[in-house]
């Protein structure tokens, strides 16, 4: 452990000692992992998305003194810490269903009818345990085998799709999938709730965010 020389001159916070994919490298404190991995020189062009918790691209299987067991987390909301080891893990490839939505409240046997293998959950809680957002996934699929669409949707209401629950299911249930349905099917149902939606939509077609748009991509 030491200093780090900063590329501005004098010296950048203390480093520390991180393991990626079994390799011991020095980073500096107080930075993401996926900003560590910016300094360690991988380009970081896949994998990651939104920088910001949302898009669930940058899965992380990883072990910290802090926390003791390995544990999932995103690489962008995780800041690194000395002694951790961790490990991207590969995307989502689970396939959804496609299917119009209506604004009629939906039939309560919607979910199975896209997701028949939902109904073979047997209550192992590994997909709650690996949630990065902590959710109670496997309530949300118990929920959707009993018919309870808006039930589900509101479990899945923090999921960032990173699919990290179907990885882990036996079953091979895919249950973000199941979850974004319902929330799909809801939002559609009740319309008069994605007013903010619709005001948003309107200032993004008149040009109120243009110019951001045009600075984030030429950056
Ligand atoms: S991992 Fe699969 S089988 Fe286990 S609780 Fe979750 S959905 Fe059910
Ligand atoms: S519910 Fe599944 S896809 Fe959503 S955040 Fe949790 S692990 Fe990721
Ligand atoms: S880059 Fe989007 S959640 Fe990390």
């Amino acid at each position: 452990m030491g200093k780090t020389p900063s590329p501005r001159g004098g010296m950048m916070s203390r480093s520390i000692t991180i393991e990626f994919d079994g390799a011991p490298h020095y980073v500096p404190e107080g930075i993401t992992v996926i900003q560590a991995m910016w300094h360690l020189g991988h380009p970081m062009i896949r994998g990651i998305g939104c920088l910001n918790g949302v898009c669930g691209a940058c899965t992380i299987t990883m072990r910290s003194p802090s926390q003791g067991e390995s544990r999932t987390a995103l690489a962008c909301q995780t800041m690194v810490e000395d002694s951790m080891s961790f490990t991207f893990l590969p995307p989502d490839a689970s396939k959804k269903a496609i299917t119009p939505l209506s604004a009629e409240v939906p039939d309560e046997k919607k979910l199975l009818h896209f997701y028949p293998e939902t109904k073979r959950c047997v209550a192992c809680q590994a997909c709650t345990t690996i949630c990065p957002q902590g959710i109670d996934v496997m309530g949300g699929v118990r929920a959707a085998i009993n018919g309870e669409i808006s039930a589900v949707a509101e479990r899945f209401t923090s999921c960032v799709m990173c699919g990290l629950c179907s990885m882990v299911c036996d079953a091979r249930i895919r249950p973000h999938r199941v979850g974004i349905l319902a929330r799909r099917l809801s939002v559609a149902a009740h319309p008069g709730s994605t007013e903010q939606l619709y005001v948003r939509i309107d200032e993004i077609n008149t040009g109120r965010y243009k110019e951001e748009w045009e600075r984030v991509m030429s950056s």
